[in-house]
């Protein structure tokens, strides 16, 4: 199959870009004995969760439990739900999951801990956890210090878990720029006094889990860490160029379009919010929902559900109904996450052919 046999809007992969970028991680994490945990919320496939396995990573990160689910054929040493579990249903469905591979999951309050710890007492089984730090975001997690102690106290009187370490997301550091790497550095030593403070305990966590693809390649800067989340980094993506921790030529992921009408000022292609998302840019006032590859001066500028627009911005009209594009979207991950299917292809070859076997399972 070639190129030109796909049907659009669809999600190309280059296949030696990624493997490239999975190279390159698991060496690093190799490098600073890092263990590499991967977040598959990027691609969803388990056999690229296979091949994340095979170059090393010592297990995978899911946020759902019916996500990790629909991975399960990808065989994790070890899954972490790096997602608080709360309802009966998706405790549930974590029990299954801790009956068919090891499990840990990460979690900010005594009030979803007790019931995990219950239903797994309940089921004759050990079901790992981590406390989950807040170093910024504001989104979950217990602040670094007193409350972490306190949370790491509380888990360790409940049976049926086993209190395993420290999980946090630096998601508010988006790029190293000055004021990014001021957050870095807060992060170090929140790091530090949350660590420290365990320890003077004796409770020195096993496993200390974080970071993301912005800040991947300075995850050794951070003594405490060891273990990386990273999950972008297998495709890459806009957001990820625009913040420093990859080139343009590291974006394994493509969108394939259609041009599907023409004006002087414009064209129209057949893929909108449905096809790319919403997102705009993380650290970015700028409009755009990503870039045409080839065509510098093309702005893709607007969407509806199934058109996209892209002013031509003074490049001459030379487009016509059927030519096709390539765009590379601003955040992969909820790209993925519409696509029934992808496509491996080396040069005009396809030469993979995967479902997104966990998209749109957000239980
Ligand atoms: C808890 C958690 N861990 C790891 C990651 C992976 O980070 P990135 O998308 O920067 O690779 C995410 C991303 O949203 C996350 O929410």
């Amino acid at each position: 199959m070639r190129l030109s046999d796909i049907d659009t809007p669809a999600v190309l992969i280059d296949t030696a870009v990624m493997e490239r970028n999975l190279a390159r991680a698991a060496e690093y994490a190799r490098e600073h004995g890092l263990r590499l945990r991967p977040h598959i919320k990027t691609h969803k496939i388990p056999a690229l969760a296979r091949r994340q396995i095979e170059l090393g990573a010592c297990g995978i990160t899911c946020a759902k439990t019916t996500e990790a689910l629909a991975m399960l054929s990808c065989e994790p040493p070890d899954l972490l739900i790096a997602y608080p579990v709360i309802g009966a249903q998706k405790i549930a469905r974590l029990i299954e999951l801790a009956r068919r591979a090891p499990v840990t999951v990460s979690l900010d309050s005594v009030d979803a801990a007790r019931p995990i710890a219950e239903a797994a007492r309940a089921a004759g089984i050990e079901i790992g956890v981590l406390a989950e730090m807040d170093v910024g975001l504001r989104r979950v997690g217990v602040p670094p210090g007193e409350p972490v102690l306190d949370l790491v106290l509380a888990l360790l009187r409940l049976n049926g878990l086993r209190w395993r370490g420290l999980a946090f997301y630096p998601g508010h550091i988006k790029t190293l720029d000055e004021s990014g790497r001021a957050q870095l550095g807060s992060l170090r030593e929140a790091l530090w006094s949350a660590v420290s403070l365990l320890k003077e305990r004796g409770l020195a966590p096993e496993i200390v889990s974080g970071g993301s693809t912005p800040l991947l390649w300075e995850s050794h800067t951070l003594p405490e860490l060891n273990e990386i989340r990273p999950g972008t980094y297998i495709f890459n993506d806009r957001n990820t160029v625009l913040s420093g921790a990859c080139a343009p030529a590291d974006c394994a992921a493509t969108v394939l379009v259609t041009v599907v009408s023409t004006a002087p000022d414009r064209i129209i292609i057949d893929g909108g919010s449905k096809t790319f998302s919403s997102d705009r840019l993380a650290s970015s006032s700028e409009a755009t929902f990503g870039e045409v590859v080839g065509h510098p001066l093309l702005r893709f500028h607007k969407m509806n559900e199934e058109h996209g627009f892209i002013s031509l911005n003074g490049a001459p009209q030379s487009f016509r109904p059927g030519d096709r594009l390539r765009i590379v979207p601003n955040h992969i991950c909820v790209a993925m996450n519409l696509h029934e299917r992808v496509y491996g292809i080396q040069g005009d070859e396809v030469t993979a052919e995967w479902r997104v076997e966990a998209r749109g399972k957000l239980q």
